[in-house]
């Protein structure tokens, strides 16, 4: 069986990029399944630091095709200013890309739509979206009518298609209140249309690439964007993104059947943070919090925004590692931890007297949840410089033992340091990866 799953458990965020990247030689393809421009990763090789957003992280390995699915919403202008970003860093050997032709793209009018909706939330918390145009696009995709695909601005009814829009559009946002500049279709047209012009030669129908690659047993990497927590059907709505980012969102996403994927490697921080609204409830707004933001940098990689940090939430990983259907975990940033005497993680929920071990599915409910907690001993020494198991301070060891055991499921890989070789490997040796 061919396919290997990299999906997030918590609210995204979660460095999986380290871990597509780690992964990638392993691999023939490594494919976006869900999301846009909204997602961030960060992959450090050799001391340099690649931002990429939309292009797959094994863009950075030669002889890996990378795969954008027809699941994904595509910001043209984002995609090509990344690729030139690549080029301008000296990246010349980089993988193949196709991008499917299914492939949502965003547009002016899903970014006014995503400043407009995201302030006007009824309950008085915003969604606190990344102001992408993400949620805007998936509604047009889903709701058909307003919806331009990649494959459709390859075609002369192009240029129509997007006059006719504009028109909706420019109607509906005035209704929605606030300064809206009006939409200039022609200024649109061109523009998409030169965007159009480079993207060609990337363009295939990518559902049937990996369907036959699958069948021929190629192996296939599917990145997860965002985390399970942010899954618009199971995670903590209506607080998350708008598409599948937990494992359930590979086969839809990607086109390629369940029985193709082998193995998934749920990835979660050592502890927790969120960027935007929505419950979290093991939040540690106080001087914890600042202490695990400022040792893990924890400032938005799209946004910049400060991300909300607390604990890790044993309750929140296991739902999340049952959905995905994790084989095993991969716990990242322990090395933030380091300095902390002592470490909390959450074992269950109290609710109205009653103790919860899952996820509460209304958020309501999340809301007024109370964290149990279980509290063990910081190890108070630096780990960066860790590269086996035995390498961990007892306590290290014992924490994460602790968290194998809360989740169910064995922790495999284990990165003390954002550089590729930071990295632990637990149990099964990553052998092709020059990773020891
Ligand atoms: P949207 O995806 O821009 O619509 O934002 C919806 C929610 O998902 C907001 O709370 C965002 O902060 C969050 N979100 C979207 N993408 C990411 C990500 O890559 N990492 C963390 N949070 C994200």
């Amino acid at each position: 069986m061919p396919g290997t799953c990299i999906v997030g458990l918590q609210w995204g965020d979660e460095a999986k990029g380290k871990i597509v990247d780690l992964l990638t030689l392993e691999h023939d393809f490594v494919v976006r399944y869900q999301g846009g421009a909204n997602a961030g990763h960060t992959v450090v090789r050799d001391g340099q630091t690649f931002k990429l957003s939309l292009l797959p992280s094994g863009i950075l390995t030669s002889g890996v095709t990378c795969v954008i699915t027809g699941g994904v919403v595509i910001n043209p202008a984002k995609l090509l200013d990344e690729l030139d970003g690549l080029a301008k860093q000296g990246v010349t050997e980089c993988g193949k890309l196709l991008i499917s032709d299914r492939a949502h793209i965003v547009f002016p009018w899903h970014f006014a739509e995503d400043r407009a909706l995201d302030v006007s939330t009824s309950d008085g918390e915003n969604i606190g979206t990344t102001q992408r145009g993400i949620g805007p696009c998936y509604r047009d995709k889903v709701g058909r009518s307003y919806a331009i695909r990649l494959g459709d601005m390859l075609r002369d009814t192009f240029a129509d298609r997007v006059r006719y829009i504009c028109d909706a559009k420019n109607s509906v946002l005035a209704s929605m209140g606030g300064n809206h500049e009006e939409l200039d279709a022609a200024r649109i047209i061109s523009n998409y249309q030169d965007f159009a012009k480079r993207l060609r030669g990337l363009v295939a129908d990518t559902t049937e690439t990996l369907l036959n690659a699958a069948e021929a047993g190629q192996r296939i990497l599917f990145e997860g964007a965002q985390g399970s927590l942010l899954d618009v059907d199971h995670g903590t709505y209506p607080f998350v993104t708008s598409s599948n980012s937990s494992g359930v969102g590979v086969s839809a996403g990607a086109g390629v059947p369940g029985r193709y994927i082998d193995r998934v490697v749920g990835v979660a921080k050592a502890y927790t943070s969120r960027v935007g609204g929505g419950p979290f409830p093991t939040e540690q707004d106080n001087d914890t919090g600042q202490h695990l933001r400022d040792l893990g940098n924890e400032y938005g990689t799209v946004t910049k925004r400060p991300r909300r940090c607390g604990w890790f939430d044993a309750v929140a990983v296991r739902y999340t590692a049952r959905l995905s259907g994790v084989d095993a975990l991969s716990v990242m940033l322990l090395d933030v931890l380091s300095k902390l005497p002592e470490i909390q993680i959450c074992t269950a929920y109290e609710l109205d007297g009653q103790r919860l071990s899952t996820l509460p599915s209304h958020v309501d409910d999340l809301r007024r949840v109370k964290p149990v907690y279980e509290t063990l001993p910081g190890w108070q020494t630096p780990i960066t410089d860790a590269r086996a198991m035995e390498d961990l301070p007892e306590r290290a060891r014992d924490y994460l033992e602790r968290i194998s055991q809360l989740v169910g499921r064995p922790v495999d890989i284990v990165s003390v340091g954002p550089d590729r070789d930071q990295t632990i490997l637990a149990r099964q040796p990553l052998s092709s990866t020059g990773t020891s």
